[in-house]
């Protein structure tokens, strides 16, 4: 399903051709090929990653083969762009990482979020400090899945909460706030071993909290929060390709530095007022006029997956063998978080 996603977004990319598409079967092969019109179909991994002209190749395989998949195209001289999660485990993508490292080959993680054109503006909208100093970072991912978790095997494949759902918000979180110094983390496991829904905390050596959840159970509002000391903003759903923001700058009730109006002295003041106030804070902030509402659209072209191609393309031409948008060492320390949250489970 990815990959047919992916090869739609590759023809919204200028001057990249998708040369050649490897399967376990030369018919799925051949099929994939006639329907995006790739020129050569391969039966096996291992004749795609021989073929000369091909530059880098994408692995959408299920993540537990990411590893291996990704170990034999660096092996063969190809550059990668492998799909989330980048491996299983941290110690997987220290295997991968360095191989990419000592042949010189870009690799990169394909979390696609982080290249569409708003996470630009959000970034932009932070360094301006337009809602202050970020204290906190909300974020998660969930959908009721209809068919379920069913065995062991849906964790091998990496269908489980955390790393099929939960590494979005998460990596939202890191590309925020960076490395936490510490995570705590709860789950539902189900009867047959598999985490179908989970929330961790991230805290950071200033104090800032970062917060995940993540579900196959329950539809989550797929939406990011970035709250800081003057205002918030929120990332509209869905959080894997978001494409709008609401800005808010909203009056401190508990700001003694200002001198508070009337209306907020009587808010303040009264006790059931003061509750409705935080109950339907917006409806109050645009009746008070003192809630400063800003939207921001920034649609994309394409379906998405356009812009991590653009990426690749960009750092392959200039040379660079890692994206500073999704660097190697944020995928390892991001593997590493996925690890200490699965520790906490045992
Ligand atoms: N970017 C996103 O928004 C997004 C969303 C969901 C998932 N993903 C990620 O994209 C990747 C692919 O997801 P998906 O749902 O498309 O996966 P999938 O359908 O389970 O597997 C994708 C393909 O991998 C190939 N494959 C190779 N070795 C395999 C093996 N031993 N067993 C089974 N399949 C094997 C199969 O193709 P052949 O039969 O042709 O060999 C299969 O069709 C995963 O890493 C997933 O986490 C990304």
């Amino acid at each position: 399903m990815i990959s047919h996603h992916f090869a739609e977004g590759l023809r919204n990319v200028p001057g990249v051709q998708l040369l050649a598409v490897g399967s376990r079967s030369s018919v799925k092969a051949e099929e994939f090929a006639r329907q995006f019109s790739v020129l050569r179909a391969y039966g096996s991994f291992e004749e795609l990653v021989r073929d000369k002209d091909v530059d880098v190749i994408y692995i959408a395989t299920p993540s537990q083969f990411h590893k291996e998949h990704c170990l034999l195209c660096l092996e063969a001289g190809k550059a990668v762009l492998c799909e989330k999660p980048f491996t299983h485990d941290a110690g997987q993508a220290e295997e991968v990482i360095s191989l990419a490292r000592k042949k010189e080959l870009f690799c990169m993680e394909a979390m696609w979020m982080r290249f569409l054109p708003i996470m630009g503006k959000l970034q932009k909208l932070l360094a301006d400090n337009t809602i202050g100093d970020v204290r906190m970072v909300m974020a998660d991912l969930g959908f009721a899945s209809s068919c379920g978790l069913k065995g062991t095997q849906d964790y091998d494949r990496g269908k489980g909460a955390l790393l099929d759902l939960g590494v979005y918000p998460l990596s939202l979180v890191f590309f925020l706030l960076g490395k936490p110094v510490q995570v705590l983390s709860q789950v539902s496991i189900n009867a047959v071993g598999v985490d179908e829904q989970l929330a961790a905390i991230m805290r950071y050596p200033g104090g800032e909290l970062g917060i995940i959840s993540a579900s196959k159970l329950a539809s989550l509002s797929g939406e990011g929060l970035i709250v800081g000391t003057r205002g918030q903003i929120r990332i509209h759903a869905p959080l894997y390709r978001p494409h709008k923001l609401t800005i808010s700058l909203s009056p401190n009730l508990g700001d003694s530095s200002k001198p508070p109006s009337s209306w907020l002295m009587r808010i303040r003041r009264n006790s059931i007022l003061r509750a409705m106030y935080f109950r339907f804070e917006d409806i109050f902030g645009l009746v008070l006029g003192k809630r400063d509402q800003k939207i921001v659209v920034e649609p994309f072209e394409g379906n998405g997956y356009n812009y991590e191609i653009g990426e690749v393309v960009r750092c392959l031409r200039e040379g660079h063998c890692e994206s500073q948008v999704m660097s190697l060492d944020e995928t390892l320390n991001i593997m590493k978080t996925l690890d200490v949250i699965r520790h906490q489970w045992r």
